[in-house]
């Protein structure tokens, strides 16, 4: 990556937020195991729980911090000396510990949760902060519900936490509010208008419940934030988290638009995926950008054709530089010949243009039967075409008529044209008329359909 681009942290908290997220709750050593691996995925900080929440997590926060090295490893904990004190007893034996503080800040959470005042909240803002800078040097500070706080006054608990020895501050839309223009406005006038702000690192952390979650941590990049906080398959509270494989490949397909570089190794982003749904048993959208099953998965015929003849015509990443073993062709109703003819080939089997004609229609009638038509059919659906008068089974159905062939087909095959000549595999053959230049014109555009 180029020396020009900024680098942004992906501080990754799958095991704290992430696991806040219904069924998701992971065991130490599932925890351990998915730690492992987003240190091999690169991540520069790993939030590994919250340690005053239960003896599982102090546990597991413990034993993360023991083993996996290279990463920072991040505890989180209330703005209270109880939650310091535990999280840093967990924290203390990593290579590159973080105490992560947090404390709400808007009216709304000071009033009806906290039930203190706002110099209150700036007084235990700080207390805490001292108090953690006294156990470890890495301290970073969220203002809870930042988004929806009095925007004087968040800057005046940010000052203070700066003050106090804060080295991170990380910004986040709790609740999933703001959209990304607001987002980036607030990032730039924390950076404006923080008293030591250029000391410190600004963070973004969102949720998604509006859907703009990555959005939203994007705008905040633009606007000079140097963190974003990020989950895999973007798990978390209610509707979860920015999603760690979105904000990276958006930075990665996008440079001219996003010209920055993270320690991510994408291509072990689908690894990443498909363990924590493995271990959390809570399956990947199938429609989920970068990782979900359908992410490089081209069904209509067009789209396969213009894949197969060049990937780029309808995908703008490899699924190779996200680890995705191979674009996947599925054949449904809506594929063309080309995609046919190629899983065919794969399978053993090559046809010349009028036996495919002939596999085709079997293939689009068993297709409108059954919405994806696997190898063990098609091999089915190949023999019977072999042996037309043999099938019997119940869901492919001999081509039993012309006009209904040429129903199925789209090159058109014109009832009246059908004669009593066969092709190879005893299926009639059309008769060749004057029209059949323009047929195989039409045969060669149809070709994808
Ligand atoms: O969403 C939130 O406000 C949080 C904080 C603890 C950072 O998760
Ligand atoms: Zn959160």
């Amino acid at each position: 990556m180029g020396a020009d681009r900024a680098r942004v942290t992906i501080f990754d908290t799958t095991l704290r937020d992430g696991e806040q997220s219904p069924g998701c709750s992971m065991n130490q050593q599932e925890k351990l195991r998915l730690a492992q691996q987003l240190d091999r995925l690169g991540v520069d900080v790993i939030e590994a729980g919250f340690p005053i929440a239960s003896d599982g997590d102090f546990e597991s926060v413990k034993a993360i911090a023991e083993t996996v090295r290279r990463p920072i490893i991040a505890g989180l904990a209330r703005a209270c000396r109880p939650d310091i004190e535990r999280a840093w007893e967990a924290l203390k034996h990593a290579a590159r510990p973080r105490i992560h503080v947090f404390l709400a800040t808007s009216d709304i959470h000071l009033q009806y949760k906290l039930r203190i005042t706002r110099d209150q909240c700036v007084a235990q803002a700080r207390e805490a902060i001292l108090l953690a800078k006294s156990l470890c040097d890495d301290v970073e500070f969220s203002p809870e519900d930042a988004t929806r706080t009095d925007p004087d006054f968040l800057c005046r608990v940010l000052d203070t936490v700066v003050e106090a020895g804060a080295t991170t501050l990380n910004i986040p839309d709790t609740v999933g509010y703001t959209v990304p223009s607001e987002f980036g406005e607030l990032i730039a006038m924390i950076r404006r208008c923080v008293k030591g702000i250029e000391k410190v690192t600004i963070s973004a952390h969102c949720h998604n419940d509006l859907g703009m979650a990555v959005a939203n941590a994007l705008a905040a990049v633009s606007a000079g934030a140097r963190q974003v906080e990020c989950t895999i398959n973007g798990i978390g509270e209610r509707a979860g988290n920015a999603s760690m494989e979105e904000i990276v490949m958006a930075m990665r397909v996008r440079p001219d638009r996003y010209p920055y570089e993270t320690g991510v190794e994408s291509e072990q982003l689908f690894a990443a995926s498909q363990m924590l749904s493995e271990i959390t048993g809570v399956p990947v959208q199938p429609n989920k950008a970068i990782t979900g099953r359908n992410a490089f998965a081209h069904e209509a015929g067009i789209h396969q054709d213009g894949v197969l003849k060049n990937p780029l015509t309808y995908e703008i990443m490899t699924p190779k530089s996200v680890g995705v073993p191979d674009s996947k062709l599925v054949l449904g109703k809506h594929s063309g010949r080309h995609a046919l003819s190629i899983r065919c080939e794969q399978l053993g089997y090559t046809f010349d243009r009028r036996a495919l004609d002939d596999v085709y229609r079997r293939f689009v009638r068993l297709a409108d039967k059954i919405k994806h038509v696997e190898d063990h059919h098609l091999l089915e659906l190949i023999r019977d075409t072999h042996k037309p008068t043999m099938s019997a089974t119940p869901l492919i159905e001999p081509i039993v008529d012309a006009t209904n062939a040429a129903v199925v087909s789209a090159p058109a095959v014109d009832a009246k044209e059908m004669a009593a000549d066969t092709n190879p595999f005893g299926v009639p053959l059309p008769v060749q008329s004057e029209s059949h230049h323009e047929q195989t014109q039409q045969e060669d555009y149809l070709w994808g359909v």
